[in-house]
């Protein structure tokens, strides 16, 4: 197995370190993987000039699957867009159809009390999000900035989405939900957007096929108002790019962190790119203090979805939710009055709790 590391910016080489050495362990107890380090966002624009370069896509072409960081960071934000670090990320997602993201958001028990909301509200959530990643208004044509005929700027994006892009996304919400509490929540905007007209009838067709799981629409407003009224309705919630990137920050701050969330981003042959869900953090970068659980957990689910190493999957999570219980904290999920770890601290405790 070879696997591509994509450190990225900001906290990225950090967070993937400390996944590493979880990998390292496991590798010591017999599971064949090899890594090797790519570059990805700003780092492969100050080295390359570009955020995907050439190389990069070689490597990720030729591994199994891709361990993902985070990019960005605000010494680019005034580049052409073409060169902004996120463009890597977008451009890895295009390139290997990894249209469908996967992002759990599980609330452990020892951190109910870290989420913004009522503890009873959040305790024994688990919902997971599964977010079309290849189209939607991110990659819609036409887009810009232009002159209208008024002589003023205009700013347009394309919201589209073909019949075929819902559909398989659909069935990988409903065969997800199988593997659960058989439901999905569908969302959409259709009392307002075409495309998400569509999307709705789309997914309802989908869903005769699967008259075992519970199908359940609701326009995107709602959905963000549910997720803080009451959260633990939701199992599997099937959104497009758009409403899926921003429902799953929302989420992910039920848990009590953002630096918890992993994600998959898979295509339909099963190879995936494995990234946390948060970002580059560069206010606290190279400072010691991320959270690398998400990555970590990221791990797993790549030892999960593309290693076929549901073993090995099992026993990362189970060590991450033991360093929890034992109090291991990061900044981020710190309760006032709690001690915390840094980011190696917190690898250490995981690589310690493997060995339990
Ligand atoms: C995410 C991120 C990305 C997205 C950015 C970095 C382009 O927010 O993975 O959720 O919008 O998809
Ligand atoms: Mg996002």
């Amino acid at each position: 197995m070879k696997i591509a590391v994509l450190a990225g910016d900001g906290i990225g080489s950090e967070i993937t370190a400390q996944a590493l050495r979880v990998l390292d362990v496991l590798v010591r107890d017999g599971l064949h993987a090899e890594i090797e380090h790519g570059l990805v966002g700003g780092a492969a624009v100050d080295a390359a000039g570009d955020p995907l370069p050439e190389a990069t896509e070689r490597l990720c072409a030729g591994a199994d699957a891709i361990l993902f960081g985070a990019v960005g960071g605000p010494q680019y934000d005034g580049l052409p867009r073409a060169q902004r670090p996120e463009q890597g990320l977008l451009r890895l997602r295009k390139r290997f159809d990894l249209f469908a993201n996967l992002r759990p958001a599980l609330v452990y028990d020892e951190l109910a009390h870290a989420s913004p909301l009522k503890h009873e509200l959040v305790l024994g959530l688990d919902l997971l999000i599964v977010r079309e990643l290849t189209s939607d208004i991110y990659f819609g044509q036409p887009r810009g900035i232009r002159i209208n005929e008024a002589g003023e700027r205009e700013g347009f994006d394309t919201m589209r989405y073909t019949e075929g892009e819902i559909r398989r996304i659909a069935h990988s919400a409903f065969q997800a939900a199988r593997k659960r509490s058989a439901r999905v929540t569908s969302i959409d905007k259709s009392n307002v957007l075409e495309t998400t007209q569509l999307w709705k009838d789309v997914v309802t067709e989908v869903g005769r096929e699967y008259p075992d799981v519970t199908l359940v629409h609701m326009l995107v407003d709602n959905a963000a108002m549910q997720l803080v009224r009451n959260p633990r309705q939701f199992d599997v919630i099937l959104a497009g790019n758009m409403f899926g990137d921003i429902l799953s920050d929302e989420a992910s701050m039920l848990t009590g962190s953002i630096g918890l969330l992993p994600s998959a981003s898979l295509n339909a042959e099963g190879f995936g790119m494995y990234e946390p869900i948060h970002g580059s953090a560069p206010d606290i970068a190279g400072q010691d203090l991320a959270n690398p659980l998400a990555t970590i957990l990221s791990l797993a689910m790549m030892l999960r979805y593309s290693l076929d190493q549901e073993a090995a999957a099992i026993r990362v999570e189970q060590a991450v939710r033991l360093v929890l219980a034992r109090g291991f904290r990061t900044g981020d999920i710190a309760q006032a009055g709690e001690s915390t770890v840094g980011c190696r601290a917190m690898g250490d405790a995981v690589v310690a709790a493997l060995g339990d």
